[in-house]
């Protein structure tokens, strides 16, 4: 591609841009009122590009990331960080008309989806609206969801694992009423943990799948941008890149890329001083593929106010917590617990994880899936009197239990198999098409639905165990039941007692021989939505498709 005309087409093509989509030309000025006149509390332009960032000592690691710009609102709406590649934290109230408008400076298409949020399907950032370098999108929509950590990440066809991973991901949270009457830590109390792992070449520069930002063979790869609009083939096994990096990195397309380092809000070996008070950790795991089994490390019980959907009913304990790609959980912490000076960590136990073809699948990498590690070493300051035990508010929210019988398919749920088929990932034995959903994948708009995910075809398939991360575009949903089948057990038992089922979720973990049912309700917005496993290469692969809620 000619990198000279590209140039030219970021400087002048927003207004071609803003045509496009149906919007009025018009001045930073004009803008301004328009806004007034649409009720926008909040406008906030968000810049992809690409950057150098200084992550390890030696050369800087070239990334892809989220730059935002706050055009209008709070000056508290927008948190950016230099030290992280991670975007800025988008900060909103429940009820604020957002207006963000996503300007693409990579060298392929993209677009941003906001995962966990309720809006129109054409503010959802379907792959089918993703947009060419230089161009821009405009989201607008309301804030309808509760107070809880929500994320943005780029959503391209065949694209969403290597854009992730080369740093597109950022934090959108959202406050309430309900939220702030509890008095929850806030401020420098309230920290937000972004898990990620990361494979860094000798350069310090990321690994995805035998490529990086720098070098020949990245350029090669990124200078041909996927088709869009494609079928089933354009991110499956047999895309581009399946030569490269040998078997290693085949298997790795097909079963998910693991990273050798474990990085928190972007940066190696993090660490953090807290002071012995009380504190709430927002964890979420923004990883491809990888699943955490979180714990402290001296044992001491998590204690979990929220998940996906924000506040749960009442706190839950929990010696570990399994977390799966996309999910959220928030922790309520009180370091008075620890005497001045502890040094203790948040850990990633060891789990039965995946396996494969004799436990050889994920490339190899040193860390492995269901590898233990640390993920987090804190400090706790000060001295070691005057400790006070306080406990979290309780109750948190009116979270009422759910009635799966107000579902119109309760005797019947609809039943989704996570199946691979020719050695391409597939639902009910089907993989993407970008503008297609079955008449099984239709809902009727204002109905309550009971989905199952059925992660039994694959198991056991040439000895594989595969988890999976269940998410529901433009939905919460709740968790009905779990159940296993006799010889997976084993993945099944441990992991369940770290399981947080009981609030509101949009990505759901699915082990080795699982079913979970979920009841989901489809409100307000006909449209076409994804439903997909949240591990990126499966995404990619095509274990994704689109429902269709009909007016
Ligand atoms: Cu975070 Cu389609 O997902
Ligand atoms: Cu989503
Ligand atoms: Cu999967």
């Amino acid at each position: 591609m000619d990198h000279t005309r590209r140039r030219v087409v970021v400087g002048t093509a927003t207004a071609a841009a803003t045509a496009t989509l149906g919007l009025p030309q018009s001045g930073a000025r004009a803008e301004r009122k328009e806004e007034a006149d649409a009720g926008i509390d909040v406008h906030i332009e968000l810049h992809a590009v690409q950057e150098p960032v200084a992550l390890r000592p030696g050369a800087p690691t070239r990334v892809w990331r989220y730059r935002g710009k706050l055009l209008s609102g709070n000056a508290s709406a927008l948190e950016a960080s230099d030290a992280t590649y991670l975007g800025p934290i988008i900060r909103v109230r429940r009820g604020q008309r957002v207006r963000i408008d996503l300007i693409n400076e990579l060298p392929e298409p993209t677009i941003v989806h906001w995962h966990g949020l309720h809006v129109p399907d054409t503010m959802d950032g379907h792959p089918r609206h993703a947009i060419a370098p230089g161009q821009r999108y405009v989201y607008q929509f309301t804030v309808l969801n509760r107070a809880g950590s929500y994320w943005f990440h780029p959503h391209p066809h065949g694209r969403t694992g290597a854009q992730v991973y080369f740093g597109l991901a950022g934090l959108f949270l959202v406050s309430d009423d309900e939220e702030a009457a509890l008095g929850l830590p806030g401020g420098r109390y309230d920290i937000p943990l972004v898990l990620q792992d990361r494979s860094f070449d000798g350069n310090n520069q990321f690994v995805y799948l035998g490529s990086s930002l720098l070098g020949s063979a990245a350029d090669d790869d990124l200078d041909e941008p996927p088709t869009m609009g494609g079928g089933m083939m354009g991110g499956g096994m047999m895309g581009r890149g399946m030569m490269r990096g040998g078997m290693g990195s085949m298997m790795a397309r097909m079963m998910g890329v693991l990273g050798d380092d474990i990085l928190v809000n972007g940066r190696p070996s993090a660490s953090l001083s807290v002071e012995r008070r009380p504190y709430r950790l927002r964890v979420l795991n923004a990883s491809n593929t990888r699943i955490y089994k979180l714990a402290w490390d001296d044992g001491s019980p998590l204690i979990v106010i929220g998940t996906d959907g924000g506040l749960l009913a009442a706190p839950v304990r929990r010696d570990y917590v399994m977390l799966a790609p996309a999910e959220r959980i928030d922790l309520w912490v009180n370091f008075a617990r620890w005497p001045g000076g502890s040094e203790l960590s948040l850990q990633s136990l060891a789990f039965d994880g995946a396996m494969n073809m004799g436990g050889m699948m994920m490339g190899g990498g040193s860390l492995p899936d269901g590898a233990p590690f640390q993920v987090l070493a804190l400090r706790v300051e000060g001295d070691s009197q005057g400790s006070q035990e306080a406990a979290p508010p309780a109750p948190l929210s009116e979270t009422a239990s759910p009635d799966p019988s107000v579902a119109v398919n309760s005797e019947h749920p609809k039943i989704f198999e996570l199946t691979m088929r020719m050695m391409a990932w597939g639902i009910n034995g089907q993989s993407f098409e970008m503008l297609e959903a079955s008449p099984y994948e239709t809902v009727k708009l204002g109905t309550h639905e009971l989905w199952e995910f059925r992660n039994e075809a694959t198991s056991g398939m040439m000895g594989m165990a595969m988890p999976h991360s269940m998410h529901v575009h433009g939905v919460q949903f709740r968790v009905i039941e779990r159940s296993v089948s006799g010889r997976f057990a084993r993945y099944d038992e441990r992991a369940r007692a770290g399981f947080v089922d009981e609030g509101w979720k949009d990505t759901v973990l699915v082990m080795p021989g699982e079913r979970v049912r979920i009841l989901v309700r489809f409100a307000d917005y006909p449209g076409l939505f994804l439903y997909h496993c949240h591990m990126l290469e499966h995404e990619d692969g095509g274990m994704m498709r689109n429902y269709r809620v009909r007016a």
